[in-house]
């Protein structure tokens, strides 16, 4: 039976999942095919009736529907009712249930490029911005053991609003980012999840970089362009780099595991993806 799977979101133009989820398909060979659904808010309850129908067997969601969608479906797994999130949806014997594979697909993009953050649970992190990537990552880095989280925001309420998804164990700051622009030094890990610095604002970064030191590993989850200033000016400066295109593909990749219980192969995906962007 050809398999039924999709995007639903609203405007959704240049999604880069239609073209990831066709090779995962392929390369496990199962015939199916990924749809792109642009929705408008009124027809979404609808909608998803229809997919319900058409026995799609799942979907990925995307803005403006990441929250919107959840009075909707059947069901959430337990980490998309943490974070409040959804962005994969499972057609299981006729249910929707939601599922949030942001926070995951981010950890496991960065622990295959540098294992030994697998090992180091004491690891000093530095979480930039506090929307709902943010918000996935911290829930993920909590539950899977880091003990000292801290987040630097423009706004102090979103970020209070993210450390009240952590355990006893973890210690988090608060902290504005002019006050993370001083103490970069410190981290072991720095991540920005904010989208300054995103096209057509490539000029842009959301802190200084000055005291960055060689030791560091720095991500950005944008991946247009890949190399962020941010990333930019951090490599200059010796760090480790981390690009926002491999969370792109993890967080696709525990997508495909959730709606065929198997991991598609990504060999090379990579390095595709990556030449894909850069055009
Ligand atoms: P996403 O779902 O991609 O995480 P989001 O939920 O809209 O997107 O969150 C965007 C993040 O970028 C927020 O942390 C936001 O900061 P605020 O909490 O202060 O709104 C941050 N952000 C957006 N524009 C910014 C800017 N010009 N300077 C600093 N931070 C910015």
């Amino acid at each position: 039976m050809k398999q039924l799977l999709g995007l639903i979101g609203h405007p959704v133009k240049h999604s880069l999942s239609p073209w990831i989820h066709s090779k995962f398909l392929e390369k496990s060979n199962i015939e199916g095919m990924y749809t792109v659904f642009d929705i408008s808010e009124n027809e979404l309850k609808d909608q998803l009736n229809k997919l319900r129908q058409k026995d799609i067997r799942g979907f990925n969601v995307t803005i403006p529907y990441k929250q919107k969608i959840i009075p909707l479906l059947d069901g959430l797994d337990q980490t998309a009712k943490e974070i409040g999130a959804v962005n994969t949806v499972s057609n299981i014997n006729g249910k929707l249930i939601g599922f949030n594979t942001d926070g995951i697909g981010y950890l496991r993009s960065l622990q295959k490029e540098y294992p030994e953050t697998l090992a180091n649970k004491d690891i000093r992190i530095l979480l930039i911005g506090a929307g709902g990537a943010a918000r996935g990552i911290y829930y993920i880095l909590n539950q899977s053991g880091y003990q000292s989280i801290d987040i630097a925001n423009r706004t102090y309420k979103n970020a209070k609003s993210i450390t009240s998804l952590k355990s006893s164990k973890v210690k988090s700051s608060i902290l504005t980012l002019e006050e993370a622009s001083e103490l970069l030094g410190s981290y072991d890990l720095i991540i920005q999840t904010t989208n300054v610095g995103m096209k057509p604002n490539e000029a842009l970064a959301p802190i200084r970089t000055s005291w960055i030191n060689d030791a560091t590993i720095v991500s950005d989850i944008i991946y247009q362009p890949i190399w962020t200033k941010l990333l930019q000016e951090a490599a200059d400066r010796g760090a480790r780099i981390h690009h926002g295109h491999t969370m792109l593909l993890y967080q696709a990749s525990y997508s495909f595991e959730i709606w065929f219980g198997q991991s598609p192969l990504l060999e090379d995906m990579d390095t595709q993806l990556k030449q894909l962007l850069e055009g």
